[in-house]
C-alpha cells in the first residue's frame, strides 16, 4: 500500500469516526458470530468420537436445542453486526456528500466554468455510490470474516498445530495473485467511473440542449454518441468482472492444495491411531470453514480497491481548493452609499488581457452604462465586481473598502444582478421573486412585480403567484422570465444595481415601461447597466465605450455623438438598423 491509498484509508476512517459507538457495537457482534463458528468446529469432536463412534446416547435430545441455540445466537450476532456497521458507514457517506455539496459551493466561478455540471453530479452521485456500496460491503464482511477466521485459527492451531500449519502455508501463497487482481480491478474501476462520468456528461447535454438536439435532427447522432459512451463504460466495468470472477476460482484452487494435504497427514494419523476420528474431523470442519471468510476476504478486497478508486475521485473535489475566500481578518461591508470605484484593473482568464488598466469611479447614485462590441470586456467588469474573480492588477473598492477585504456574503448583499441568463427555481413565482430576500412579504413581492410590470401577466396566470414554474410548472417566455428576474432585483433592494443585458428579451413597449420602473429603481442607487440596445443607456449619466478591454470614450449620449467617434458610429448602425 502507497502512501496516497494509506492517505485514502485514513481519510475514510475519520469519516466513520463519529459513528464509533456503533461501530464498536458491530465489533462486539461480530464476536459472536465468529465465537459461534468456533464453537461448531470444537463440537464435532465430542459429537464425532463420544456420540457416534462411543455411542453415548444420552446426549441425543440435546443436539437439537444445540443446533436452534447456536444458530439463533449467530443470527442475532449477525443481525446486529451488520446492521450497525452499515448504518455507520452509510452516515459516513452521507456525510461525504453533504461535505461534497457544501465544498463545491463554495468553489469559484473558474471552477464551474471549467468542470462540467454532468461531471460533478456523476462524482457527486456516482463515485459517492460505488464507495457507499464498496464500504458498507467492505465493513460488514471485514469485522465479521476477520474476527471468524482469527477464532477459528486459533482453535485449529489450539487442536492441533502441526495441521493447522499445513493448512497455513496456503494463505501466504494466495495473497500475491489475491493483491495482483485488486490492482487490475481498481485500474478499471477508475477507469469506468471516468467513463460514466461521460455517460452523465452527454444526459446533461442531451436534456439542457434537446431543443437544438431536435431542431438540427441530429437524434441519431447523439443516439450514437450515448451508446459510444456507454460501451465504453461497459468495456471497462467487465474488465472489472473478469478480475473479479477470477479471484474466487484462484483462491480455492490453492486451498485445495492446503485440505489436501491435511486429509492426507490427517487420515495417516487417524490410522496411526495418533488422532481420534473427532480430532480429524474437529480440525477439518474448522479449516473448511476458516476457507470461506477468506474468500470473502480476498474479494473484500476487490471492492476496498474500486472505492479507494471512487474516494480518489471524490476527495480530488474535496481538495479543490477555493480560489476565492474570504480574508481571515474581513469584514463586514456595510450598507453602501454607492460609490464603486476601479483602480487600475488589468484582468485574464487565462493567458489572453480581457481587460486592461481599467479605471473608473462612480459617484453615489450615478448610472453608468458600459457599451461596445462583443467580447469587448463588458460582462467581465461585472463579474469582477462581483468578485466572481479577482483581478491580477488593480483593485476594486466599494465606499473605499477593497472588495477583497470584506466578506463574499456582505458584498453581495450590497449587489443586485440582472443579466441574460434568467435563471429561474423550480419554485413558485413567489418564491422566485423573493429568492433575494426570503423575508418580504406578500405585498412587497407584488410591489415589485408591478414595477418590473410582470404582475399583470402573473395574476393572468391560474394559480397566480403560486404558481409552480420550471420542471413542475409552467413555461414562461423570455420577456416574461426576464420581468421575473427584474422583479427579484428590485426586491431585493441592494445599493448597487448591475443589469447585464437586463431588459434584451423584451419588446419596445415592455422595455421602455421596464425602463422607467427601472429609472424609479436607479434613483439613490448606483447602476451599471449593460446593453447592445443603445436606446436603453442614452438616458445614462456616464457611458463608457469600450473597445478589447479599454476604454475609448466616455461622455455622456449628447458628448459622445458630437465626438463622432466609436459611439457614433455604433449608434449609426443601429439607426440605419431601425431606421
Ligand atoms: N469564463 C471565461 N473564461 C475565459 N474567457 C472568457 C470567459 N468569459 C469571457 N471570456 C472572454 O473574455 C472576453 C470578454 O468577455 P465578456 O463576456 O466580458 O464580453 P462582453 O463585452 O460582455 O461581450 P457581449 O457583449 O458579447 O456580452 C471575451 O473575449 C471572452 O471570450
Ligand atoms: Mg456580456
Amino acid at each position: 500500500m502507497d502512501s496516497k491509498e494509506k492517505n485514502i484509508y485514513l481519510r475514510l476512517v475519520r469519516y466513520a469516526a463519529p459513528y464509533k459507538g456503533r461501530i464498536a457495537l458491530s465489533m462486539l457482534a461480530s464476536l459472536g458470530v465468529a465465537g459461534s463458528d468456533a464453537i461448531i468446529a470444537y463440537l464435532v469432536k465430542p459429537f464425532v468420537d463420544d456420540l457416534i463412534v462411543a455411542g453415548n446416547l444420552s446426549m441425543i435430545n440435546w443436539i437439537p436445542f444445540l443446533v436452534v441455540g447456536l444458530a439463533a445466537f449467530k443470527g442475532i450476532s449477525r443481525y446486529i453486526q451488520q446492521y450497525n456497521i452499515r448504518i455507520a458507514g452509510q452516515s459516513a457517506i452521507q456525510d461525504i456528500r453533504n461535505r461534497m455539496y457544501s465544498h463545491t459551493l463554495k468553489l469559484s466561478m473558474r471552477f464551474f466554468v471549467n468542470n462540467s455540471s454532468g461531471s460533478l453530479m456523476s462524482r457527486i452521485l456516482n463515485d459517492v455510490n460505488v464507495m457507499q456500496a464498496a464500504l458498507s460491503d467492505v465493513l460488514v464482511t471485514v469485522l465479521r470474516e476477520a474476527t471468524t477466521l482469527i477464532a477459528l485459527t486459533c482453535y485449529a492451531f489450539y487442536a492441533d498445530w502441526r495441521m493447522a500449519l499445513m493448512a497455513f502455508v496456503v494463505i501466504p501463497a494466495a495473497a500475491g495473485p489475491a493483491s495482483a487482481l485488486g490492482r487490475k480491478i481498481k485500474k478499471f474501476s477508475w477507469r469506468g467511473q471516468g467513463a460514466m462520468g461521460n455517460v452523465t456528461l452527454v444526459l446533461e447535454q442531451t436534456f439542457s440542449g434537446i431543443k437544438v438536439i431536435k431542431a438540427f435532427g441530429n437524434e441519431k447522432r447523439e443516439d450514437q454518441k450515448f451508446k459510444r459512451e456507454n460501451d465504453g463504460y461497459f468495456r471497462f466495468i467487465c474488465k472489472t468482472f473478469r478480475y473479479d470472477a477470477a479471484s474466487s476460482p484462484v483462491i480455492e484452487l490453492l486451498t485445495s492444495f492446503g485440505v489436501a494435504a491435511v486429509l492426507w497427514y490427517g487420515l495417516n494419523r487417524v490410522m496411526a491411531e495418533e488422532i481420534t476420528k473427532g480430532e480429524l474431523f474437529s480440525i477439518l470442519a474448522a479449516i473448511l470453514l476458516m476457507y470461506t471468510p477468506l474468500k470473502r476476504l480476498i474479494r473484500v478486497n476487490n471492492i476496498i480497491q474500486q472505492a479507494l478508486g471512487a474516494a480518489e475521485r471524490v476527495f480530488e473535489i474535496l481538495d479543490q481548493p477555493a480560489e476565492i475566500v474570504d480574508a481571515p481578518d474581513a469584514l463586514e461591508l456595510p450598507r453602501s452609499c454607492g460609490q464603486v470605484n476601479f483602480e487600475n484593473v488589468s484582468f485574464a482568464y487565462d493567458d489572453e488581457v480581457v481587460l486592461r488598466n481599467f479605471s473608473v469611479t462612480s459617484r453615489p447614485g450615478e448610472v453608468i452604462a458600459l457599451v461596445g462590441p462583443s467580447g469587448a470586456g463588458k460582462s467581465t467588469i461585472i463579474s469582477l465586481l462581483n468578485r466572481f474573480y479577482d483581478p491580477q492588477a488593480g483593485r476594486i473598492l466599494i465606499d473605499g473598502h477593497d472588495i477583497r477585504t470584506v466578506t463574499q456574503k456582505s458584498l453581495h448583499d450590497n449587489l443586485a444582478l440582472v443579466d441574460q441568463e434568467t435563471f429561474l427555481f423550480n419554485d413558485s413565482l413567489l418564491n422566485n421573486i423573493r429568492y433575494g430576500r426570503p423575508d418580504a412579504d406578500r405585498e412587497m413581492v407584488e410591489t415589485a412585480a408591478r414595477q418590473a410590470y410582470a404582475d399583470e401577466f402573473i395574476r393572468l396566470l391560474p394559480e397566480g403567484y403560486e404558481t409552480m414554474i420550471g420542471d413542475r410548472g409552467v413555461r414562461l417566455s423570455g420577456g416574461q422570465r426576464q420581468r421575473i428576474c427584474i422583479a427579484r432585483a428590485i426586491l431585493r433592494d441592494a445599493p448597487i444595481l448591475l443589469l447585464d443585458e437586463a431588459t434584451s428579451a423584451l419588446d419596445t413597449e415592455s422595455e421602455a415601461m421596464v425602463q422607467q420602473a427601472l429609472g424609479n429603481l436607479m434613483r439613490n442607487r448606483t447602476t451599471f447597466v449593460i446593453a447592445h440596445r443603445l436606446s436603453t443607456v442614452m438616458h445614462a449619466d456616464r457611458i463608457l465605450v469600450l473597445e478589447a478591454g479599454e476604454i475609448k470614450e466616455t461622455g455622456s449620449h449628447q458628448q459622445l455623438l458630437e465626438k463622432g467617434g466609436l459611439y457614433q458610429r455604433l449608434y449609426d448602425l443601429q439607426f440605419q438598423e431601425q431606421g
